[in-house]
């Protein structure tokens, strides 16, 4: 009795605790977000103590809760849903029921969670998909790619090249009647990694380069390089997305070893030889001014740590890294970026190198916006943030697909 009073107790004094973290002034709706912030770092904290107890890993408990969410394929009046296999991975397929006189486009839709979480299952991706399959009257895959850390980079990506490349064959996109030169890769946070890797991986092939009109990609996370830009300084805390939550499961796409992690919060995960790739990712270069703020530049650390995962320099992983020529050949881009987001960052340096070499990209920032809010979009959970997410890049794809 007494030792549960205890823990009710220390349990009360953290949440009151965390309760009171700042949330920035602008954002709205700051007490639904206080409160997901709350139960997010307490969620963190248990996973900590459970880990190391012995438990369960780290990532386990965030595993268990994200598969709370999951929705079986239920076809409504418009769109039929099916749970299928491409190329022997599991995809959600949204196809429109009416007979239209003209071919379909297609979006292949990528979930984020960090390589570790998520499902095109859970019911704000089925949900996204689904409107997004109604409002374009278009055809749209959901990606059950394999998560780590059982399945490590690049296995991730191999699994949604895979889906990717299966649904390209052209007796596949006449079965589903759909326009071949009206293709769309979307993903968001590390399902936009996935994203922009696979367009630049098709741009370099061939027999696809031309089969894909556009690419999407929502907050996403596209370099491993350097955790200490001015966005991860400002945001360390979320909301929602800590430094500390996306190191630990991040780095769980590259190794176990929690000595990674723990270099990655420090900017020191990089190793001696790979100082030449830090061109591509000088925020005090592609920054625009008025998120340099007074921001003092610092290169990655490269001395004291001495970690080799070919991993952590491989442009599939960071696709920052590609050089010029290779960005040149990339399709039509829509990039959504938040202020309050550790990634947004990535999105704005991806933006300026994409315009300077001439890619047509269409920017929506977003003042008020945070990580993740496309996450909260089905009750009880949802957040406007999160419904104005869903709309942007909807309307976008309408308009330009
Ligand atoms: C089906 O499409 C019609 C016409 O676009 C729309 O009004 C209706 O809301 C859609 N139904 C669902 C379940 O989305
Ligand atoms: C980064 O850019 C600044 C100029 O803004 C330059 O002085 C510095 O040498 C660059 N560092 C690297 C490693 O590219
Ligand atoms: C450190 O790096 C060097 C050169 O890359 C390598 O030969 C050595 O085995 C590494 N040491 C450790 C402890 O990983
Ligand atoms: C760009 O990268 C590609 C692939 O790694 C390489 O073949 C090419 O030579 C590079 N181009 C330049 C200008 O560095």
């Amino acid at each position: 009795m007494g030792c549960r009073t205890l823990c009710f107790g220390l349990l009360f004094i953290l949440f009151a605790y965390y309760i009171y973290i700042p949330i920035p002034e602008n954002i709205e709706e700051t007490w639904k977000i206080g409160f997901m912030n709350t139960v997010l770092k307490m969620t963190s904290l248990t996973a900590k103590l459970f880990e190391n107890i012995g438990l369960m890993r780290y990532e386990e408990l965030f595993v268990i809760l994200t598969n709370l969410d999951m929705t079986e394929p239920i076809s409504d009046e418009n769109i039929t849903v099916t749970d299928t296999t491409f190329s022997d991975i599991p995809v959600r397929l949204y196809l429109p029921k009416w007979k239209s006189q003209r071919q379909r486009p297609a979006v292949i839709f990528l979930h984020g969670g960090a390589f570790v979480l998520g499902s095109c299952k859970n019911s704000p991706y089925d949900l996204l998909n689904r409107q997004t399959a109604n409002k374009l009257d278009a055809v749209v895959v959901g990606v059950d790619y394999r998560l780590s850390p059982q399945y490590q980079f690049p296995i991730a990506l191999e699994d949604a090249l895979s889906v990717v490349k299966f649904f390209l064959q052209d007796k596949i996109l006449e079965q589903y009647r759909v326009d071949s030169t009206r293709i769309c890769i979307s993903g968001d946070s590390s399902g936009g990694t996935l994203a922009a890797s696979v367009t630049q991986q098709l741009k370099n092939d061939p027999v696809f380069k031309n089969k894909i009109k556009a690419q999407a990609l929502i907050y996403p996370f596209l370099q491993i390089i350097d955790s200490f830009t001015p966005s991860h300084r400002e945001n360390e805390h979320g909301p929602l997305l800590t430094r500390d939550i996306a190191a630990k499961l991040g780095a769980l796409y590259v190794t176990k070893d929690e000595a990674l992690s723990q270099a990655i919060i420090k900017n020191k995960h990089i190793p001696q030889e790979s100082r030449h790739l830090f061109k591509f990712v000088n925020w005090s270069i592609f920054l625009p001014d008025k998120f340099k703020k007074n921001h003092i530049y610092r290169e990655p650390i490269l001395e004291r740590f001495n970690l080799s995962y070919p991993a952590l320099l491989d442009s599939r992983l960071s696709p920052l890294l590609a050089n010029d020529s290779q960005l040149q050949k990339l399709p039509l881009t829509y990039v959504l970026t938040c202020q309050h987001d550790i990634l947004r960052d990535d999105g704005l340096i991806y933006v300026t190198r994409l315009q300077n070499v001439g890619v047509n990209v269409v920017h929506d920032h977003i003042e008020n916006g945070f990580h993740g809010a496309l996450s909260f979009i089905t009750s009880p959970f949802y957040l406007l943030m999160g419904i104005r997410i869903k709309n942007k890049y909807i309307t976008w794809l309408e308009e330009n697909l």
